[in-house]
């Protein structure tokens, strides 16, 4: 199925993407051009590989380009529409998202929050997460956002690396009918982190908690304070925000977003990629604890000024119709969601779509993992009505926004089902071996990005050397994103997982090495080792191998318990679906792990040639390792 779409030409100022492709970095500056920048920068990129610092000298705040430059337009336009599964409602216009942002701006000023200070953001998906961005961007201080998933152990983790200041969190949050208490989860997370001064409470839920001397109540704070906060006037490589992402080694990474080069990024891909018009109903139903929710919830969308519908809760609950009824109640006009929740509501069958007016839409988006053809074609047929394009945007929390993605607004190109396309303009991909050679069309090989790009992260935060190792050592000046690709005879990318071990369970990116250590924390555990296997809904779903410590008896409520402890170290989401005893893990002679044999075996994909399987090991090597897997897994 081929299906070509013009539409929204008149959007854009560039006509195709080989506009970009003579000279990319004035094509960047063209469009930050488009910004508004309190003094302009006086160097486009200043590049002493691999860290890039772009349009330097240039003054900017994302905040003021996210309100004020869209209240001196439209006051009164719509920016948040909010609904809460019990179908609470709430909404709030620009003027008005301004006036609240500048009061938490000075709240955080009067907590003593400078520029450069870091400030944790731990909320569910309400306005004030987004008033909490905002709030800091204003005031130069870098925000630092945890997914409200997250336990406590994980919190303190990610505070102590970055040493917040001030915390922000609510009472708590809902999810399917449950009020889960994050501002206990908190307080249990710092119980030892003296460095930070306050936690901001808002009242969300109004369940009891406990307030203490250094927690302050949002509604008694910021009340107070004036609704006026002049921006900060910031270097254009002031770092705007830190997130936390996993990786193939040890503890989540710091990645570090700076402000220029990253809204003007955000800002010309949002518009090419949704063709946003003024009259969109624009729908996300990313978190915004992930990059999907800053870049095209927060940013993106704000600096256009768009309305956008924000949702509290499951998508399926408390109906498994929830998300068609609020495209059908508010008219939405874009939907931007992941394969996984197109899988679930696919399983869910054809009658509840097609008994929800879904006329509105025009434009459907998917982003996080890759979407199989036959996701694609359910998603253009029984959503799009054949009507709607089907953008698929391949990024990553490194890269600040796409980089590969169809772009209806700018030309017509056929899309293919399962190609994300091409890159977007001023963006150069490659697809390379081993060696760093560009392989033949439609040969699977690693993606590379061969140029730096204004959103591209500017370090991992507080690791510079870790920065060089993880994204550019593999390959000379080409940024490795560690994902497989195949590039056609047509130029199309078709994106085929991860190369590395970092897994993408219901699109959420989780380290396999971040697994076992949480596993080898619990006391009966000596060794473990997890992998991804493909998951009908999921994705990949988690499977895990575990060695007790002598004389630990292995039992089920043992399996429940170590499962439940990876729930409480990391959170809910990496909780494995299938968890093994053994006795031994299967190793190389040099102690690697045989990952990919595990991965095969649970996956029933040993017959045949198998010497393939661990570059490390000998065929007799592997052999002796599953045959003592095996006997182990029948005996326990
Ligand atoms: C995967 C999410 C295929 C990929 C924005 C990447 C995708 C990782 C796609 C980044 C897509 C993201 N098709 N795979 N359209 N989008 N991925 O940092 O493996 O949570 O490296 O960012 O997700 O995940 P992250």
């Amino acid at each position: 199925m081929d299906s070509t779409f013009e539409i929204g030409l008149g959007n854009n100022d560039i006509k195709t993407r080989s506009d970009a492709s003579q000279d990319s970095i004035k094509f960047w500056e063209g469009q930050a051009a488009k910004l508004y920048w309190f003094e302009k920068w006086h160097t486009a990129l200043e590049w002493s590989p691999p860290f890039a610092r772009w349009f330097v000298g240039g003054k900017i705040n994302a905040s003021y380009n996210a309100l004020d430059v869209i209240v001196k337009k439209s006051p009164n336009k719509k920016a948040i529409i909010w609904e809460g599964e019990d179908g609470t409602k709430r909404e709030l216009t620009y003027q008005e998202l301004l006036s609240e942002v500048s009061k938490l701006a000075n709240a955080l000023k009067s907590l003593g929050v400078k520029k450069g200070d870091r400030v944790t953001v731990y909320l569910p998906m309400v306005p004030e997460l987004i008033m909490s961005l905002l709030a800091c961007a204003r005031i130069g201080a870098i925000h630092t956002v945890i997914f409200s998933g997250f336990s406590a152990k994980s919190i303190r983790d990610r505070v102590e690396d970055s040493k917040s200041k001030v915390i922000i969190t609510s009472d708590g949050g809902t999810r399917r009918g449950n009020v889960i208490s994050l501002k206990d989860i908190v307080d249990e997370a710092i119980s030892d982190l003296d460095f930070v001064e306050h936690v901001l409470v808002l009242e969300h839920t109004k369940n009891n908690i406990i307030i203490t001397k250094r927690d302050k109540k949002w509604h008694e704070l910021v009340a107070s304070m004036s609704s006026t906060c002049d921006a900060e006037s910031l270097d254009s490589t002031h770092p705007l925000y830190i997130l936390y992402t996993s990786g193939t080694t040890g503890k989540p990474k710091g990645v570090l977003h700076g402000t220029g080069g990253y809204l003007t990024h955000v800002f010309s891909t949002f518009k090419w990629i949704f063709d946003i018009q003024d009259s969109d109903i624009y729908f996300c139903t990313a978190d915004i604890g992930w990059v999907t929710g800053h870049s095209y919830i927060v940013y993106g969308p704000l600096m256009h000024g768009t309305t956008q519908i924000m949702y509290e809760g499951a998508l399926d609950y408390p109906t498994p119709a929830k998300l068609w009824e609020i495209i059908s109640r508010y008219k939405v006009t874009i939907l931007y969601t992941t394969p996984t929740a197109l899988r679930m509501f696919m399983k869910f069958g054809d009658e509840l779509p097609n008994s929800n007016d879904l006329s509105s839409l025009r434009l459907l988006g998917t982003v996080g993992e890759p979407i199989n053809p036959q996701v694609w074609k359910w998603y253009f047929k029984i959503i799009g009505k054949e009507k709607c394009p089907i953008i698929d945007t391949w990024w990553q929390t490194e890269t600040g926004g796409a980089l590969i993605s169809p772009v209806p607004g700018l030309e017509t190109i056929p899309l293919k089902p399962g190609s994300a396309t091409r890159p977007v303009p001023g963006v150069t991909l490659s697809v390379i071996d081993e060696h760093g050679k560009e392989v033949p069309p439609d040969s699977k090989g690693f993606l590379v990005v061969t140029n730096p790009w204004p959103g591209m992260l500017l370090t991992l935060w507080g690791d510079d050397e870790k920065y060089k190792t993880v994204y550019w050592s593999k390959y000379k000046n080409m940024y490795y994103p560690g994902d497989y690709a195949i590039k056609d005879k047509d130029g199309y990318i078709w994106m085929l997982g991860r190369a590395d071990d970092v897994l993408k369970v219901a699109g959420h990116r989780l380290g396999t090495a971040e697994l076992e250590s949480a596993f080898v924390s619990n006391k009966a555990v000596a060794e473990a080792a997890v992998c991804g296997i493909p998951h009908e809904v999921k994705g990949e779903s988690i499977i895990s191998f575990v060695v007790l410590k002598e004389g630990v008896v292995p039992t089920i409520q043992l399996k429940e318990e170590l499962i439940n402890h990876i729930k409480k170290t990391i959170g809910p989401i990496a909780a494995p679906d299938q968890l093994c005893f053994v006795k031994k893990l299967p190793k190389t002679r040099s102690g690697k792990i045989m990952r990919r044999l595990l991965k095969a075996m649970a996956k029933n994909e040993l017959i045949g040639d198998i010497s393939t399987l661990e570059d490390e090991a000998s065929v007799d090597e592997i052999k002796t390792a599953l045959d003592e897997l095996q006997q182990t897994l029948d005996k326990l």
